[in-house]
């Protein structure tokens, strides 16, 4: 039996979507970061007229946890419209790889029940890290 709530977890991801600012893509995401306190803390896409600036959800729900110092990570869960679901993007990887490289992820559709379960390992077998010796 898993410590925390899957449809939960892809609920608070759903209605973040809710909040994603995405005019030039119209491709809006929804995340929801679990900490290991419990708090769940939600993201959504933010685009700009200067593409190149957006931020994708992932990082926008990650940044919210940092900013409440709770640092200690639980699972993601990351939901759009369907039909399939999208698994969070290189540069959000290797951002979320800094504070949880174990991260649990769900992955989800709205309205589409159970969500596919991978984790940060698995998409990103080799994140960057600096060494001591440079
Ligand atoms: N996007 C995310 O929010 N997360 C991802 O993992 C991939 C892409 C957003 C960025 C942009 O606003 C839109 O999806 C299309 O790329």
């Amino acid at each position: 039996m898993k410590d925390w709530d899957e449809q939960c977890l892809l609920a608070a991801a759903a209605e973040a979507r809710s909040k994603a600012y995405a005019p030039y893509s119209r491709f809006a995401v929804g995340a929801a970061l679990l900490t290991n306190s419990g708090k769940i803390f939600p993201g959504a896409n933010v685009e700009n007229a200067s593409f190149g600036l957006t931020i994708c959800a992932e990082r926008v729900a990650a940044v919210q946890a940092i900013m409440a110092g709770e640092l200690s990570w639980r699972a993601l869960a990351v939901v759009t419209a369907g039909p399939q679901p999208v698994t969070p993007c290189g540069a959000c990887r290797q951002f979320l790889a800094e504070f949880a490289p174990e991260l649990e992820i769900l992955l989800g559709v709205v309205d589409g029940g159970a969500g596919q379960h991978t984790n940060l390992r698995a998409l990103l077998p080799a994140a960057f890290a600096l060494t001591e010796d440079r």
